[in-house]
């Protein structure tokens, strides 16, 4: 067999049993429910279940010990304005999340910056794959060319008038055994913490994306805090992105509680729903997610038949019933479903008193084309209804509004976005 039929078989054998652990860990039928992050994969692209980590050059790092008490309060930003100025927003997905760049068929360019800001965005969040470019043992040194190309990316967001938030993506090896990562975990916020506190208040850092498997409510509170409390040793400054467990829906948000005198955050939560929809076709999402032609809202005009494998998943089954007979007001892939999981995100927002921020919402490539415009222009709307300020997922890959073979927009998708065209 030859080397990369080899890797290809593991990698694949991997992704099922992770898989298959998911999905019999969450409850399917939960709206929030995401079905794994594991392996997100950029149209046709295969998953790479097992990352090669990367052999990071070891460089001299930032002192890591923390220091006995937090720094006075810097003149305090006010969150709702820092909140509400995230307006319009792009990830830039399948990039620096990939275990390396490239790796998902995406390498950022300089010209994707301009783009975003002329076509109207407002603010460019960047997944970030920190733990494949540090060191394994302390001091956990961040790879000094990663740390460059993440300094190139705030410097072109910031020259093109972007918002920038940083995050912490894809640590997948936290959410199996948090407590052995916890460290790392931290060093590595300090370290970024260190290099971007200078920053102008337009940069922001969400700790971690979709907090979810081993990293329990409980767990997830700890470890928050105790990243929050030493990057606010080095920063105190920046405005911090506080999620909740569970794949960062907004369920789990209301759960959340921040140290003691913390007052520069915004919340953020996620939003797919429905999974059956947004994610139908997606290899990482396993096989209930594979019945094709789902479009939205329901019912079809044409009952959908659902793929053999997928009707051997209980509430798959009974979702699909839903769909291709209820009429569009009670259908799961209507508009009540919607507005009723964003109603019930405001009133948590309104609980935390913060800004709710939708940091990712978007349709996979393999529903047709209306439908995502549909299902994008309805969630925009509802979220902006509510006075929330989102960013899209993403950018250029399998979900992109951004067709990059072309060079051009998926115009219909950048208006369900950005209704007015910009003019200048
Ligand atoms: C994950 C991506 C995935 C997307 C949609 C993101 O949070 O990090 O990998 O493609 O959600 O599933």
């Amino acid at each position: 067999m030859k080397k990369w039929t080899m890797f290809l078989c593991i990698g694949l054998l991997a992704i099922t049993s992770v898989l298959t652990a998911c999905r019999s860990a969450a409850t399917p039928e939960s709206a929030e429910l995401r079905p794994s992050a594991t392996s997100p994969v950029a149209g046709d692209t295969p998953p790479t279940a097992s990352p090669p980590t990367a052999t990071p050059t070891p460089i001299p790092s930032p002192t890591l010990t923390p220091q006995p008490t937090l720094l006075p309060p810097a003149v305090p930003l006010d969150r709702i304005a820092q909140g509400q100025r995230l307006g319009r927003g792009v990830n830039l997905g399948n990039a620096l999340e990939a275990p390396t760049e490239g790796e998902w068929g995406m390498v950022l360019q300089e010209e994707y910056f301009r783009l975003i800001a002329e076509a109207g965005f407002d603010t460019i969040r960047v997944p970030i794959r920190w733990s494949t470019h540090a060191l394994e043992e302390p001091p956990y040194t961040v790879d000094e060319s990663f740390f460059q190309r993440v300094d190139w990316v705030i410097e072109n967001g910031l020259a093109n008038g972007l918002n920038v938030v940083i995050n912490m993506h894809h640590y997948e090896e936290i959410f199996e055994t948090p407590g052995a990562h916890t460290e790392r975990f931290i060093a590595i916020w300090q370290q970024i913490a260190t290099r971007y506190k200078d920053k102008p208040d337009n940069v922001y850092f969400e700790p971690l994306n979709e907090p979810h498997g081993g990293l329990t409510q409980d767990k997830w509170r700890r470890l928050l805090d105790d990243t929050i409390l030493a990057i606010r040793r080095i920063d105190n400054r920046h405005t911090l992105i506080v999620t909740g467990a569970d794949w960062g829906g907004y369920r789990a948000l209301a759960n959340l509680r921040l140290p003691e005198g913390e007052e520069n955050y915004v919340c953020t939560f996620h939003f797919y729903d429905p999974m059956l929809f947004t994610h139908q076709g997606a290899s990482w999402s396993g096989p209930g997610y594979q019945t094709l032609g789902v479009t939205w809202p329901g019912p079809p005009a044409t009952p959908v038949a659902i793929d053999p494998e997928a009707a051997k998943v209980g509430w798959v089954l009974t979702w699909f019933r839903q769909y291709n007979t209820l009429a569009t007001e009670s259908n799961p892939a209507g508009y009540k479903m919607i507005r009723d999981a964003f109603d019930a995100a405001a009133k948590v927002g309104e609980k935390l008193d913060c800004v709710l921020w939708l940091g990712e919402f978007g349709a996979f490539e393999k529903a047709d084309m209306q439908s995502r415009v549909n299902w994008t222009t309805f969630v925009r709307e509802t979220a902006e209804a509510h006075g929330m300020p989102w960013a899209y997922w993403e950018f250029g890959s399998g979900f992109g509004v951004y067709d990059r073979q072309a060079g051009q927009w998926h115009e219909a998708l950048l208006r369900a976005l950005i209704p007015e065209p910009s003019v200048d």
